[in-house]
Order: C-alpha cells, then sequence, then structure tokens
C-alpha cells in the first residue's frame, strides 16, 4: 500500500504541470488557486521542511526560492526526472513514500505536502502522523494541502454536481483514492499529540491542514 497509485503518475508526469495550469477541464477545480495554495504552503513554513510527494518540483521550487532547507521525498522516478530538471542541482530528492523514507540528519521544523495525503489509506494516515511527530522539534509543525470532505452527503453532492460524460476520469479519481473526512484527519492528529490544528478552504476540494507539536 502507499505506492499503489504510482501507474497514475509514471503516465501523467509529462503532462502534469500542463493540467495543474488549467489545461485539463476535469480538473480545472481541484487545481483552481494553485500557486496560493503552494506560496500559503510556503508562508507557514520555517527555515527547514521535509517534502512528501515533491512530483514535477513546484511547491519544492518556491521553497528554495524563499531560501529554506528542503529534503524532498518523491515515489515517481517519472516525476522526480521533471522535478530535477527544474530544480537547482544542490536539492535533494529521495526515492521514498510518506511511509517509507530515509530523514536528513537533523530535525526540521515543518513537514509539508500538496495532493498527496489522500494516497494513504485512513489508518495509513493516523499511523504516519504519530511517526511524524519524532521528526519535528518542539513547537514544529505539519502543513499538508489535499482534498478533504467535512461530510459523506457533502462528498457524494460535490461529486455528483460533475456530470459523468464530461468528468469520468475525476469522478474515477474520486471514488478510488483514499480522500479522507475531516474528521479522520482531525482525530489522527489529535491522538498523534498535534495541537492547534485547523482547516481552511482553498478551493471546492482543497483544504490547508495545519498543526503544531
Ligand atoms: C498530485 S501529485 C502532487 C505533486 C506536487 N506535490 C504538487 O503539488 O504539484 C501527487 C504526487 O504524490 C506522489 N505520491 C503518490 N503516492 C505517494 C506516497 N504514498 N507517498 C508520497 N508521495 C506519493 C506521486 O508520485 C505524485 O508525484
Amino acid at each position: 500500500m502507499g505506492r499503489e497509485f504510482l501507474t497514475v503518475f509514471r503516465d501523467w508526469a509529462e503532462d502534469y504541470d500542463a493540467v495543474v495550469s488549467g489545461g485539463d477541464q476535469q480538473y480545472l477545480d481541484v487545481f483552481e488557486n494553485y500557486d496560493e495554495i503552494l506560496d500559503k504552503i510556503v508562508s507557514l513554513s520555517g527555515e527547514s521542511v521535509i517534502e512528501f510527494g515533491v512530483g514535477t518540483g513546484n511547491l519544492t521550487g518556491r521553497l528554495i526560492l524563499a531560501g529554506k532547507e528542503v529534503w524532498g521525498i518523491e515515489p515517481s522516478i517519472e516525476m522526480r526526472r521533471v522535478a530535477e530538471e527544474k530544480l537547482p542541482a544542490h536539492v535533494t530528492v529521495v526515492d521514498g513514500d510518506m511511509q517509507s523514507f530515509s530523514v536528513p540528519p537533523y530535525r526540521v521544523d515543518t513537514l509539508v505536502s500538496s495532493y498527496v495525503f489522500h494516497h494513504l489509506t485512513d489508518n495509513e494516515k493516523k499511523t504516519v502522523l504519530k511517526d511524524y511527530a519524532a521528526l519535528l522539534i518542539n513547537g514544529g509543525k505539519i502543513v499538508f494541502a489535499d482534498t478533504l470532505f467535512i461530510s459523506e452527503e457533502e462528498k457524494a453532492k460535490l461529486i455528483g454536481s460533475y456530470p459523468n460524460q464530461d468528468y469520468p476520469d475525476l469522478i474515477d479519481d474520486l471514488n478510488r483514492e483514499y480522500y479522507p473526512y475531516m474528521s479522520t484527519v482531525y482525530d489522527g492528529l489529535k491522538e498523534a499529540g498535534f495541537k492547534k490544528i485547523g482547516f481552511s478552504q482553498m478551493n471546492k476540494f482543497v483544504w490547508m491542514i495545519e498543526a503544531e507539536i
């Protein structure tokens, strides 16, 4: 588990940047405010960061430009290849995933990710959150942006608002991957010892999740 969606990213790597910039009608709403979402993660981050699911390096590049120390983790060789072409040579992007990864030889003040956390099942999410506390300095935080839903009814209503014939990939994706309910993420963070847990909505799908240890 955890790496089960990698074939999606093998096939998506070349087009991914076009899609996040509005090139695919089906994903317009998912990636609405993409630049603002990444910028907000940067502004909420401290000085030393572990980033899960670097993808094509869009968040990584912004963190580096803002002067942060970044330890990037990305399981897809194809996504990593696109990222490495864009990023300065000194930036570390290692093969790993949210459950199994090498860590930098120092504690960091922030763990970040964008559009990644939903690749873990809810049980896997809860387990990794317990491990993440040990990577952070006292007062360190998690800043994750990802799709989540308030309730089963809200999820069904939102998915139902996209006609199947026009949005087949989006609907497949939303029903296949492990998009959590807000309460599941809140409980997982609380059980792992995080405080000051906050959620702010960035578009119809994506929420900024913040929590401090
Ligand atoms: C939708 S892309 C997001 C990329 C980038 N963070 C962004 O905001 O554009 C999801 C990324 O997560 C990676 N990924 C998939 N499963 C993962 C896992 N279990 N742990 C870490 N990354 C994963 C994929 O390979 C892909 O690069």
